[in-house]
């Protein structure tokens, strides 16, 4: 970075104090991840400086030769990874992503069936808060009140009531399987489409540790950043049928010009999806959730759903009589990153609620496996149970210490 350096010393510091935060810490929130090092290099490229309104071969600008390469290839490389017949590289983000699919699929006023935000689902799949309630009506399934799995038979039962135009799959904090299937025929019972948002759980099902969705929806959206450890952005993939109206909702539907430098990390990423290390890894992340989560049980937090078979876990601490901020702000300041996330039927609100949701993406990437996890979770369980205790942060935070320099990350970027 010598010349950001020089020429603007302030943001200079500010990323590199936060190289140093991600080098010093534990990142266990299961949405992030460490990108590779070429993946930041086609981010920080030239490509940056290029409009590309339109698509390859039918651009709005002139000189796009190189950058149609690119896109072709994170085009091609997307279908040949997911095995899909279309891909669309553009969405700036999986919200983008999301109501370019909206758009492509519905009329104002239509109706999305989506999972209730609080019992795991995106604010983006029609939450209160978020603008897609405003041009569609929405209608929620939920899970179960008892086991917190989601409750397929009330998702078909709402679904024949509602009628809904668009039923939605694919969660943030839902920490099992989930049965595409199900939810794919239930869709064609009432004659809905199916999006299958698998932005949390994409490098799973690369890997064959997730139920695949790619058959068993009509549209597929996807960030690039969490398990897949691309950069920030998101794919839309889907049958070669609705190319052409999902190609116009994102361009020039709800964006403007392509960002192709992102656009080349995700082909740089799609390509080290595809590796044997890549899907090794992703068995372990679930390995090491599963690890982490037994430590969890083993002292007696209690887990909603009562484990994971993917790369999070959701703690619902109201046992522990503490919030999900406390919690967080106990771990963040021993440099173990987590967030709080509302649990099902929480009655705390969104900003302060009743759980704490954790991963093992970027930990996984770093290296570490079912042994660092059970040390960890023993660390985050003396934390959450005894809050106040600085015995207990000051073993954490020797513990973080000693694990980040045995197994470092980024010790090659020079800043
Ligand atoms: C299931 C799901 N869909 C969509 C998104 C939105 O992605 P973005 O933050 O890139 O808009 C998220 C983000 O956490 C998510 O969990």
């Amino acid at each position: 970075m010598k010349h950001l350096s020089k020429q603007d010393k302030q943001i200079y510091q500010a990323v590199k104090n936060e190289l140093r935060r991600q080098q010093n810490g534990l990142v266990m929130i299961p949405s992030e991840n460490f990108t590779s090092l070429a993946v930041l290099e086609a981010m920080a490229s030239v490509l940056n400086n290029k409009y590309a309104e339109g698509y390859p071969g039918k651009r709005y600008y002139s000189g796009n030769q190189h950058v149609d390469e690119v896109e072709t290839l994170a085009i091609n490389r997307a279908k040949k990874l997911f095995r899909t017949e279309y891909a669309n590289v553009q969405p700036h983000s999986g919200t983008s992503a999301n109501l370019a699919v909206y758009f492509a699929l519905l009329k104002p006023g239509d109706k999305i069936l989506s999972l209730n935000l609080t019992h795991g689902g995106h604010l983006s799949h029609g939450s209160k808060a978020s603008l897609v309630s405003q041009f569609y009506k929405i209608a929620h399934y939920n899970v179960d009140p008892i086991t917190n799995l989601l409750d397929y038979d009330l998702l078909r039962q709402t679904a024949l009531n509602e009628k809904p135009r668009l039923i939605i799959s694919g969660f943030s904090s839902y920490p099992r399987k989930i049965n595409f299937k199900f939810i794919n025929d239930v869709a064609k019972e009432v004659s809905a489409y199916h999006l299958a948002d698998i932005s949390h759980i994409a490098g799973l099902i690369i890997a064959g540790e997730h139920p695949n969705a790619i058959s068993q929806a009509d549209v597929i959206t996807t960030t690039t950043h969490k398990t897949l450890r691309g950069p920030r952005g998101a794919v839309i993939m889907a049958k070669k049928e609705l190319a052409p109206q999902i190609d116009k909702a994102v361009f020039p539907g709800i964006q403007g010009g392509p960002l192709e430098h992102i656009i080349a990390a995700k082909a740089v990423c799609f390509a080290q999806a595809i590796t044997y290390k890549f899907i090794r890894d992703q068995k372990q992340t679930i390995k090491n959730a599963q690890a982490l989560a037994q430590t969890f049980i083993n002292n007696g937090l209690t887990l909603i759903t009562g484990g994971t078979d993917t790369h999070l876990i959701l703690i619902d601490l109201r046992p522990l009589k503490i919030s999900g901020k406390e919690a967080a702000d106990i771990l963040a300041s021993c440099n173990i990153y987590a967030n709080f996330n509302v649990i099902p039927f929480d009655e705390q609100p969104a900003n302060n609620p009743s759980g704490l949701r954790i991963g093992t993406p970027a930990l996984t990437t770093q290296g570490m496996k079912e042994s660092e996890m059970k040390i960890i979770g023993q660390a985050i369980c003396d934390l959450l149970k005894n809050p106040n205790n600085t015995d207990f942060k000051i073993k954490a935070k020797g513990l973080v210490a000693e694990l980040v320099s045995k197994f470092p990350i980024y010790n090659k970027l020079k800043y």
